[in-house]
């Protein structure tokens, strides 16, 4: 699926995805540790969901945590560990009031014990929420997730429950963390890098991408909404005329 939805007067994205960077960078102008970046990159991240939640986006994507953030120095990864934790024991909490349903995009069985038990808890209240799906992509990368379709498929085949000829495009993609849920119209990365960085390479072959020059802490719901009318001025034509 490709559409946008139309909400109202508004042509909003119907999936927007963030790549949430320049946490390091907004820290390290200021003197602090990297830590830091993250803290506030958390706390932005809560406020930008809770509004693309308000103005009726229906997914939100964020990538919080690559396959390759493990490279990153074993204090950081712990602060983020930490952020996650945090925000999930408050988002629990929080969805009883907010109609928020989150979900996780990645492998997680690698985490602690007890981010795992929080991540099974959260998607477990999740189910009786209606609102807004919001997908954390953790310990997620888009290879990884396109080789553990393959994976799936290959052994289905092997089993002899599929054909090599009933592998469509469809069928792979029902085998993404994405299942069911329509592809992102609107990817967006501040902080001036112009990469994608491992992120929904399967989802995002006609996605509008915004590359903006402001940090991740910085990045305000004014910036969300100049996107989002950037967004309308795109000439979609998904490879048509
Ligand atoms: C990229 O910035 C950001 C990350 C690797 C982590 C994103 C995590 C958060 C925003 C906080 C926690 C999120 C949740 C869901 C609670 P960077 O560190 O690569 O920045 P840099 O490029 O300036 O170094």
């Amino acid at each position: 699926m490709n559409s946008s939805a139309n909400q109202g007067e508004r042509l909003l994205p119907k999936h927007l995805a963030i790549i949430m960077d320049g946490n390091g960078r907004w820290a390290k102008k200021r003197f602090m540790p990297r830590s830091m970046g993250h803290k506030a990159g958390a706390a932005k991240f809560k406020a930008i969901a809770r509004y693309c939640s308000k103005i009726g986006i229906p997914y939100l994507t964020v990538y919080a945590f690559s396959t390759e953030n493990w490279k990153r120095p074993t204090e950081e990864v712990g602060a983020l560990m930490g952020l996650f934790k945090q925000y999930l024991k408050d988002a629990l909490e929080d969805l009883l009031n907010d109609d928020i349903k989150i979900r996780f995009l990645g492998d997680t069985s690698v985490f602690s014990s007890d981010l795992q038990e929080l991540i099974a808890e959260t998607i477990q209240i999740g189910e009786k929420r209606t609102g807004m799906v919001l997908n954390l992509a953790m310990n997620y990368g888009s290879r990884a997730e396109i080789t553990r379709a393959a994976k799936s498929l290959a052994e289905q085949v092997q089993h002899g429950i599929l054909q090599p000829q009933d592998i469509t495009e469809k069928l792979l993609s029902e085998h993404m963390y994405t299942y069911g849920q329509p592809d992102p119209d609107l990817i967006i990365r501040p902080s001036g890098e112009c990469r994608l960085s491992n992120f929904l390479l399967w989802q995002s072959a006609y996605a509008e991408y915004i590359f903006i020059d402001v940090l991740w802490p910085d990045f305000t719901t004014k910036h969300l909404e100049d996107c989002l009318h950037e967004f309308t001025m795109r000439n979609r034509r998904f490879g048509g005329v």
